[in-house]
């Protein structure tokens, strides 16, 4: 059985403009499979409808076999859902948050702590949610979609707003979970997350997906390599397969310093999509 398979998914909010425009994809269970693309492409708008927030056209959307278009509350504890701006109660504590979601599924204070220490917030446990800072919000909110045990964990910007030494020990975190057998559905605009966790990648704009690949594919498919020749603070890049050109100025030997580039994700995604995964990064 597939973890996730969607096929021809198409969704609009206006009427006029698809956000989500007739995409068709799967994920296998145990993999970590990532929507990458920029601001508006229709990111939080697919994984909404992925786990019924948005309600897909019946024979859409499966989730381990279960059409999400008819998927009750029973099914719903096997899925796990972290959203970027997601809502949690500010007054009550980070453990009440927890406490009052688990309660909804039988789950007790063990288990909640459990999540919390996993993923370092049970310092905060008697805090006011609304005191915690927007990384530990984001934490909170995983801490949440965690507490079932769900086989598969959606989310969106799992990293956002958490300042770079916590948005790795989390990636940690989610690697630890995968390992141990949970799917993840991981949405980002940033390529470092999406080369760090996914095992393979959808490139995503404009409501469609462009390409579907690993990482290290990708790379091998569209990279260039470019060997960067360093003279004072000028530079000079020279493609890598131009081995007479590279020979010659090496024999030349003007050079301060000899330094190899791989391609980046982001060059990748702006060579196969068109554009950039910033904001008005247009070709
Ligand atoms: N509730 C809504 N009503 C109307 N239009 C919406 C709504 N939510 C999103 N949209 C529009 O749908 C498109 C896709 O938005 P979506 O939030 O899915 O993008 P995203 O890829 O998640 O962006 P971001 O990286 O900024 O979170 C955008 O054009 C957005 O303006
Ligand atoms: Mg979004």
């Amino acid at each position: 059985m597939k973890a996730i398979e969607v096929k021809h998914l198409t969704f609009s909010y206006d009427g006029r403009v698809n956000a989500v425009d007739d995409i068709s994809f799967t994920v296998e269970q145990g993999e970590v499979f990532g929507f990458l693309g920029p601001s508006g492409a229709g990111k939080s708008t697919t994984i909404k409808l992925l786990t019924r927030l948005l309600v897909p056209k019946a024979n859409r959307v499966f989730v381990l076999g279960q059409d999400m278009a008819k998927a009750d509350y029973r099914f719903m504890r096997r899925i796990g859902i972290a959203f970027e701006n997601d809502v949690l109660y500010p007054e009550l504590t980070g453990f009440e948050n927890l406490y009052y979601h688990a309660k909804l599924y039988g789950i007790g204070k063990q288990e909640i702590e459990e999540v919390m220490k996993m993923l370092d917030i049970l310092d905060a446990r008697d805090k006011p949610a609304s005191q915690y800072s927007k990384g530990m919000k984001t934490r909170l909110v995983l801490a949440r979609a965690l507490v079932t045990k769900p086989q598969i964990l959606f989310l969106d910007e799992p990293t956002s707003g958490m300042d770079p030494d916590i948005a790795s020990y989390v990636r940690k975190v989610l690697k630890e979970l995968n390992k141990n057998g949970t799917t993840l559905f991981v949405t980002t605009h940033d390529m470092h997350e999406a080369e760090q966790l996914c095992d393979r990648i959808a490139f995503f704009s404009s409501g469609k997906i462009v390409a579907v690949d690993t990482p290290e594919s990708y790379k091998k498919r569209y990279g260039e390599s470019r060997i960067l020749f360093q003279v004072g603070s000028d530079s000079l890049q020279i493609d890598r397969k131009d081995k007479e050109e590279l020979l010659k100025l090496i024999k030349q030997d003007q050079w301060d310093s000899i330094h190899s580039q791989e391609a980046t994700l982001e060059d990748i995604f702006i060579k196969v999509v068109g554009r950039g995964l910033k904001e008005g990064d247009e070709l």
